[in-house]
């Protein structure tokens, strides 16, 4: 498919990537291998995704809750997304010619201050791209953004620099991770459960959802393309009639 195949496409994409583990399990693999396969799936969907126009798009890589995984696991998604950091930065030039925006949403505590310090490059040596944004959250939490928006928030009405008549609901999505970008408009799930797992709670308000059984390494560009057709199926109201 190509853009123009479709009617409408959203704006801002954000996906789960899940059921690596239920797919590794029934092949006798390890979770850690499920995760190689989604790494490749993530490539490719990412890629797919620029090519067809979407603007915005958001993976959801690893939450403030995922720590609580067995320490072999946490440790090969740090080093799969190590991977696919040191692969952005070799492939710079390609990625720039596509006009990629690399971010990266989530607490940088607790990440290794090498992959730190590899975000903050990319993040610097494409924040000129405009033609796709991508967004890889990682060590994020929605309830911890929006917490954390709140605390900076405060500070200010506390320093004198805002009052609270002032606090709008777009001086609260300002300080989210994604800032300016606009909000989400079809979330997808694979993996058969129908869950938000604390992912962009706000910027969801009106996303719509798109649930499939499909396990992540099986989830092909013809399930994204899946997705797209029922999004511009639905009708959006935003609360009207
Ligand atoms: C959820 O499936 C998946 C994750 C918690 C990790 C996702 C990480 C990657 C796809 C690879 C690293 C990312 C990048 C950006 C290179 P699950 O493990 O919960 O699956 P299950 O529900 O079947 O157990």
């Amino acid at each position: 498919m190509t853009g123009s195949d479709f009617t409408v496409l959203p704006r801002h994409v954000a996906v789960i990537m899940d059921g690596n583990g239920r797919w590794a399990k029934r092949r006798g693999l390890s979770r850690s291998e499920g995760h190689i396969e989604g790494a490749k799936t993530f490539r490719r969907i990412g890629e797919y995704a620029g090519d067809l126009g979407i603007k915005h798009i958001t993976f959801y890589a690893f939450s403030t809750e995922n720590w609580a995984r067995p320490q072999p696991e946490v440790e090969a998604i740090m080093h799969l997304f190590g991977d696919y950091l040191n692969e952005a930065y070799d492939r710079l030039e390609e990625n720039r010619a596509k006009g990629i925006r690399l971010r990266f949403i989530g607490d940088r505590n607790g990440i290794s201050g090498e992959l730190c310090a590899l975000m903050d490059t990319l993040e610097g040596l494409t924040a000129d791209m405009d033609k796709v944004n991508l967004n890889i959250a990682i060590n994020y939490g929605a309830q911890q953004e929006i917490t954390r928006a709140a605390q900076s928030i405060a500070a200010d009405v506390k320093a004198g620099l805002l009052s609270p008549e002032e606090i709008t609901k777009d001086t609260i999505t300002a300080r989210l991770y994604t800032g300016e970008q606009p909000p989400v408009d079809l979330m997808i799930r694979p993996s058969g459960e129908q869950r938000i797992s604390n992912f962009l709670l706000w910027q969801s308000a009106y996303a719509e959802f798109w649930y499939s059984d499909v396990l992540w390494p099986d989830f092909t560009e013809r399930d994204f393309d899946e997705a797209l057709k029922a999004y511009e199926k639905r009708n959006r109201r935003f609360g009207g009639i």
